[in-house]
């Protein structure tokens, strides 16, 4: 790569602007990517310093920071302090939205509302919404309005009761369908497409097929670009699904730490003199 080139790469790259639309679709089959979840600061702000160009405050802060069983609950209110929070801690990312389920599905109308509170109370510079076909006069009334929309097919977790459970999709003949899904969603005018829990070959068919990026996850290697919800990757959470790979061990990391502490204060350890004033 030269160095110019190496200085726009998506991942690592050195140039201090938010990463763009644009700069997703000059990566197109040249440079594979990462995407994370986040939810909040902290997390922002280290993913943002890492290089990761793309951030989503995705629904899964449901069952990932609000302690809600699924997707299903979690609403814009909820929703909309988490995402001004990643924007106010990120400098170089591209922060998308997740809608939330019954925030978009009755109407563009009603889509590019929620759209436009996401937009102008947290700053967010795009949003994701879930669904093929359904959702594709959505798609072309945010674009429309200059809001950058990222599709989500095959596995729709807000779709959870309708599918019977988090299923494979795609397999046999439901594959020509998704492949639709895939450049039907692309025609309205979504900037990428994530495509969940399909089977590994479908995914590099559609990736070859589009011209817009495809964002994998349960989705083969062939994507192009990945994303996983971040304590499943760092190990917090507690029954991480099998698409993800667990990195590290936070949740044995964070009771070592606090198990540590709780002793020290039981002995009288902590605070030692190093924290303590005169
Ligand atoms: O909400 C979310 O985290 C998502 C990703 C897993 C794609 O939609």
């Amino acid at each position: 790569m030269s160095d110019s080139a190496s200085s726009q790469a998506l991942y690592g790259g050195t140039f201090h602007r938010r990463v763009t639309v644009r700069d997703l679709q000059r990566a197109k089959s040249s440079e594979r990517w990462p995407m994370l979840t986040a939810y909040e600061q902290y997390t922002a702000e280290i993913f943002d310093s890492c290089g990761v160009p793309v951030l989503l405050v995705g629904d899964s802060a449901a069952s990932n920071f609000l302690g809600y069983e699924n997707t299903i609950p979690v609403t814009i209110d909820e929703l909309i302090p988490l995402a001004r929070a990643v924007v106010r801690s990120t400098k170089r990312a591209m922060v998308v939205a997740d809608l939330p389920f019954g925030s978009y599905e009755s109407s563009p109308e009603q889509a590019l509302a929620s759209a436009t509170r996401f937009m102008k109370e947290s700053g967010v510079q795009a949003v994701k919404l879930e669904g093929g076909e359904r959702v594709l006069p959505q798609i072309r009334t945010l674009v429309a309005a200059g809001i950058p929309a990222m599709a989500h097919i095959g596995l729709t977790p807000q779709s959870l009761h309708q599918l019977g459970g988090y299923r494979v999709q795609g397999r046999g003949d439901d594959g020509i369908l998704l492949r639709e899904s895939a450049r039907a969603v692309q025609s309205a005018g979504a900037f990428a497409v994530v495509l969940e829990l399909i089977p590994a070959n479908l995914a590099a068919e559609i990736t070859s097929e589009l011209t817009i990026p495809t964002i994998g996850i349960g989705a083969g290697a062939a994507c192009d670009a990945q994303v996983l919800v971040w304590s499943d990757l760092m190990g917090l959470a507690e029954k991480p699904p099998k698409l993800a790979k667990v990195y590290r061990n936070l949740r044995k990391e964070i009771s070592d730490g606090v198990n540590e502490w709780a002793r020290d204060v039981a002995t009288g350890a902590f605070p030692g003199p190093e924290q303590s004033f005169q």
